[in-house]
């Protein structure tokens, strides 16, 4: 680690606690907790997401009924980017695409009428709305007003709370981003979340990403004026990223007038059919990327920075300085485990006991539109087991896992499941649990892709038994179905993979 020649009094004290917490996390990969080189794959859905078999829609939808209510979290993909950053595992078509993104929205809108179709209504009930991508403001102001058109006549917004899109800044400046802004408001979003990703040209060059700080701040200043709620998005452990000047783009970021900052560590394995040109470099040069320890202390002196500046982890990765400034999509997906249902290429629907996952492929997408059809070609009806480890794995990730939620949704009390693990996490400082609630120490909240990973069956560990120290903390220990299911569990011989099993298994901890 290299101190900076100005580093002040705070700044030290910055990096001594970083330093500190280094030390906890190492205590932790020794106790097998973190994979031997430290590689991460993120804990997003439950069994992720890469490993779902195809299936058709009629298998998908046998037996699902609308959730009471009706209302349902809604998200939309837009593909399109002006250039492919190198971080970036999306598949999206680059440029100005202007006849492409045409006939993608003719799709988008005969998909949303044959999703209709499927769950007998003639319209959505939102619960709240997520757009995204890709740049989904990459749209010409006229196709982005044709598609908002569309999709406000299908969609009810009465108990909407919360209209969000994911932007990219370069789309939300000059006289045309301008207009964009005003469309989308007009329509009634009222969040935007912007991928800023550094405040530091050199950085933002070796990203790839098609805009620089200057710009980003300016579509930050262009929103504000407008009256969004903003969400910003940096990305640390990235080629070019140092602690030196990660520390001062964490510095910068706190003064900008932003309701939320969101981090990422940068995600080298891929977790799709795409690999971002990421992996490409990782292999090539590995010491091109920041290594785990300085990305470790990077989190660190980024969360102390903003806890300095007023800005608390409300949801997990994000900072606010306000409670009530959080994703109610990212909320009501993956804390309360709400329904959901997503449109595009690459989007997902995620329905109480299932998940549907549209094709990653445009040419598959326009054919299965045009014959009719959803074009699903990816997905899972979970068992009961993969129920209770979904309805640990994501609520204890994002906040707090509510114990009479957990058993609405998988009909078994969480006191009688994972019994040995949850003992085991306590032990160690990672989990507090009472009555009501599970809910992740600061400690463990800093690791926690891995402490969830825990909760894990064993073939959908991101890394081999043997890329983990054989410690107390070893995730694939007291790890049988009937360990996860208690006393409702089949025995311990029936589907329990072995470790050896999977020994082989390429994703292993280490490089690609
Ligand atoms: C779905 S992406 C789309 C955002 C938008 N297209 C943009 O780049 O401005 C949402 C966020 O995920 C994060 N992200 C994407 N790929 C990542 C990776 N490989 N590692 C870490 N974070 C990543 C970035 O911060 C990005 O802003
Ligand atoms: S990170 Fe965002 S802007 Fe960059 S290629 Fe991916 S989706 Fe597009």
């Amino acid at each position: 680690m290299q101190l900076k020649e100005n580093c002040s009094g705070d700044c030290r004290e910055i990096l001594a606690g970083a330093m500190q917490r280094l030390h906890e996390i190492k205590k932790l990969q020794a106790a097998g907790l973190i994979c031997h080189d430290g590689d991460f794959v993120p804990s997003v859905h439950y069994p992720p997401i890469t490993q779902y078999a195809p299936i058709t829609e009629d298998e998908l939808f046998a037996g699902y009924t609308l959730p009471e209510d009706e209302l349902l979290d809604i998200y939309v993909h837009f593909p399109f980017c002006k250039q492919h950053c190198t971080f970036c595992h999306y598949p999206v078509k680059l440029g100005e695409q202007t006849e492409e993104k045409d006939r993608y929205l003719t799709a988008l809108e005969r998909e949303m009428d044959t999703y209709m179709a499927r769950l007998g209504i003639g319209r959505i009930k939102a619960r709240s709305i997520l757009i995204g991508g890709g740049t989904p403001t990459s749209l010409a102001p006229e196709q982005l007003e044709r598609f908002l058109r569309f999709f406000c006549e299908r969609v009810d917004l009465r108990q909407c709370s919360q209209f969000n899109y994911d932007v990219d800044p370069g789309t939300l400046v000059g006289s045309v981003g301008l207009e964009r802004l005003r469309i989308m408001m007009e329509y009634g979003a009222n969040r935007l979340t912007i991928g800023v990703q550094s405040l530091d040209d050199s950085v933002l060059k070796a990203m790839n990403r098609p805009h620089d700080a200057r710009t980003a701040i300016e579509a930050i200043e262009n929103s504000r004026r407008f009256g969004y709620q903003l969400n910003i998005e940096f990305i640390f452990g990235h080629t070019g990223e140092t602690l030196e000047n990660w520390i001062a783009v964490m510095e910068k970021a706190v003064t900008l007038p932003v309701d939320e900052i969101q981090l990422y560590r940068l995600k080298v394995l891929p977790y799709g059919d795409r690999h971002g040109s990421v992996v490409r470099l990782r292999r090539k040069d590995p010491l091109s990327i920041p290594p785990f320890e300085d990305t470790m202390m990077m989190k660190q002196v980024a969360i102390e920075i903003l806890r300095r500046h007023g800005f608390q982890e409300n949801l997990r990765r994000v900072y606010s300085k306000k409670k009530e400034h959080y994703s109610h999509y990212a909320y009501n997906q993956c804390c309360m485990l709400y329904d959901q249902v997503g449109f595009g290429i690459t989007a997902f629907s995620s329905l109480r006991d299932r998940f549907g996952l549209n094709t990653q492929h445009f040419d598959e997408y326009y054919a299965w539109i045009e014959k009719g059809s959803l074009p699903l070609n990816r997905g899972i009806v979970r068992d009961r087991e993969a129920q209770v480890r979904w309805a640990t794995v994501l609520p204890l990730k994002n906040s707090e896992l509510r114990k009479a939620r957990f058993e609405e949704v998988t009909g078994i009390p969480f006191d009688t499941v994972f019994r040995a693990k949850v003992a085991r996490l306590k032990e160690f400082g990672l989990i507090v649990e009472n009555q009501n609630i599970v809910r992740l120490t600061e400690l463990g909240a800093f690791v926690a892709d891995e402490v969830v990973e825990q909760f894990n069956a064993n073939e959908f560990m991101p890394f081999s038994s043997d890329a983990y120290a054989p410690g107390p903390l070893h995730p694939y220990a007291d790890n049988t179905p009937r360990d996860a299911l208690g006393s409702t569990g089949p025995p311990a011989t029936s589907g329990a993979i072995p470790a050896d099993d999977v020994a082989d298994d390429p994703r292993r901890c280490g490089r690609p």
